[in-house]
């Protein structure tokens, strides 16, 4: 089965094509291919949502084009496409293009769920490695969450944020400290040069599996009103402790799922697991630990349109479709996320 997958949840348009065979389960990646938007944002300091959709319109037509060159469009014999969560404009024009594709095709195609996209994206990496159960955490711009994942489709929400998202964390410090957007690379980066112990900033205090960032954006915004003007040794310095607590809280409550579910396999997804200091400290504490904690490649981590590709794949492959009356959808239930997967005949 050659399977196109579309992912315009936010703001990148990414097109992939993936070839998959089931039983025993088999894919080889033919094309990943994303058009980033950053330009477009930048000036605004975060995404305007309007300009989003109107890049995907632009961009979207020609990706696609490109992506099925080599193999043909009409040897596509699926679409997979993310329907939720995301900004609802943006997910539209991926939706309804998928669904024009498909129907002037006589093709399926089928609504994916981007975080289930992300859950999944490891497995694109090391298929043969990864094993069920696991604790997984998604850390993206717009979520975080720690599921448990006892295999494929099957997800049980342990505990998400209670304000803002891992991301949205590190791009919200980024403003405060006047590095731009999108703020985590660039705070990871400016980290590497400061001392993790140089402002105290207070770590976040939530029950079991929960988490809470804002409290803590606004002590840096506090902080570095008090301190200013900042130069670059403190910025540098900022970054670091605001990464530390970050860090050190995620790989916390990981930890603790991973020991009360008596879950050797962790995986770490979406566009935080990008960050070098999160790489480097659960490898140590896996080492320490005997764990194995898996991390997609870095373009895997971020919004891609192969991971999309993977899932709906696979929902595919099991003979489940999504109808043509299928909607975009801007927030999902996390606590429900497997079943709410579940597309209608
Ligand atoms: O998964 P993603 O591409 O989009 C969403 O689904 O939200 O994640 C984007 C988020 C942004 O908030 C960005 O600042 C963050 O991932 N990010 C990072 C790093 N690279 C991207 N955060 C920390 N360190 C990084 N190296
Ligand atoms: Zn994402």
């Amino acid at each position: 089965m050659l399977v196109l997958g579309i992912e315009t949840s936010c703001d990148e348009t990414a097109v992939a094509l993936l070839e998959l065979q089931p039983r025993p389960l088999k894919f080889k990646l033919l094309e990943n291919l994303i058009a980033s938007q950053h330009d477009v944002h930048t000036p605004y300091g975060g995404i305007v949502p309007e300009l989003a959709s109107r890049r995907h319109i632009e961009v979207l037509p020609a990706l696609v084009k490109e992506a099925t060159k080599k193999v043909g469009l009409k040897n596509i014999s699926g679409i997979a496409v993310t329907s939720s969560p995301g900004l609802v404009g943006s997910l539209l024009v991926g939706v309804s293009f998928a669904k024009a594709l498909a129907f002037a095709r006589k093709i399926p195609f089928i609504g994916v769920n981007h975080l289930e996209g992300h859950l999944n994206a490891p497995c694109l990496i090391e298929p043969n490695k990864i094993r069920y159960p696991q604790i997984a955490l998604i850390v993206s711009g717009g979520h975080t969450a720690l599921l448990r994942v006892k295999k494929f489709g099957d997800y049980k929400f342990l505990g998400g944020t209670h304000d803002d998202a891992a991301g949205e964390a590190f791009d919200k410090a980024a403003k405060i400290l006047g590095l731009g957007y999108p703020g985590g690379p660039v705070v990871d980066k400016r980290a590497q040069l400061g001392d993790p112990s140089s402002i105290v900033l207070p770590k976040p205090k939530v029950a079991e599996f929960g988490f809470s960032f804002s409290g803590l954006k606004t002590a840096i915004r506090v902080e570095a009103e008090r301190r200013k003007p900042l130069n670059e040794q403190t910025i540098a310095n900022f970054c670091a402790s605001f990464q530390e607590v970050v860090v050190d809280n995620l790989i916390e409550k990981t930890l603790a799922a991973a020991g009360k579910f008596r879950c050797k396999t962790i995986v770490v997804t979406g566009g935080v697991a990008c960050n070098s200091r999160l790489r480097k400290q659960f490898a140590k504490v896996a080492k320490a630990k005997k764990l194995q904690v898996f991390f997609p490649t870095p373009i895997m981590s971020t919004d891609n349109a192969a991971m999309i590709a993977y899932v709906g794949g696979r929902y595919l492959l099991a003979g489940k479709r999504s109808p043509l009356s299928l909607n975009a959808t801007a927030n999902v239930d996390l606590t429900r996320m497997g079943i709410a997967l579940e597309p209608r005949r």
